[in-house]
């Protein structure tokens, strides 16, 4: 059965994994919601103004309230930017597992951030909630979200054709990846 926690902060070595409140919003917007250079491998459409922004993070804040939302803003220690977001979600009471998605804002692509932040919520995953699996799908032409779910231990599973019909109503192609708890903690 999941261990349903809510959204504990975590530290990693460079980052902070926090809850999310309404002072981030303007982050949220300028440095990823708003740009399609992130946008465009998620399903959701760039913001073009602060109020969706708004409407989103009251959203996330709200959600807080349930011990089933694990939604975390991604702080940078170095210069307290929050840099990006990451969530579990589409938990499955009988299965016991779940999917996660992140973004990480384009200024700071290719740092390590991104595995860094996938490794800490994939090991609070299947060590504090107890999730049986953890799966995550992106979009063939997106190869670095990929490259950081094989860096944390996930496999490819296969290729899913035309998956999504993204904003700019473009199907994608999308490579479906997973990992289970006891592969996992075999490993670590
Ligand atoms: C996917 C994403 C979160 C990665 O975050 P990040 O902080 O840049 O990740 P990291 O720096 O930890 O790792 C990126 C890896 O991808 C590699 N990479 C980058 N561009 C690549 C490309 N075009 N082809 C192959 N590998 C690529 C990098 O070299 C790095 O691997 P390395 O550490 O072995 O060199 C970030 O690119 C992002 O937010 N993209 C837009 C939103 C998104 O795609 N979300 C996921 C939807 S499934």
């Amino acid at each position: 059965m999941i261990n349903f926690v809510g959204t504990p902060r975590m530290e990693t070595e460079q980052l902070i994994l926090r809850k999310m409140n309404s002072n981030d919003t303007q982050s949220v917007f300028d440095h990823w919601i708003s740009d399609e250079r992130v946008t465009d491998n998620r399903i959701n459409a760039a913001h073009k103004s602060i109020s969706q922004t708004i409407e989103r993070v009251e959203k996330i804040v709200s959600g807080y309230e349930t011990k089933d939302f694990c939604y975390w803003g991604i702080e940078l220690k170095a210069s307290g930017d929050l840099i990006g977001e990451i969530d579990l979600y589409d938990f499955d009471p009988s299965t016991g597992n779940c999917e996660v998605s992140y973004s990480i804002g384009y200024q700071w692509w290719n740092q390590g951030y991104g595995t860094e932040a996938l490794r800490a919520v994939v090991d609070f995953g299947f060590r504090d909630m107890n999730i049986h699996k953890i799966s995550a799908a992106h979009n063939t032409d997106n190869p670095a979200s990929g490259k950081i779910m094989g860096k944390v231990g996930m496999i490819q599973e296969g290729i899913i054709r035309d998956m999504i019909r993204n904003s700019k109503n473009q199907y994608k192609d999308c490579a479906v990846w997973g990992i289970l708890q006891n592969d996992y903690l075999k490993k670590v």
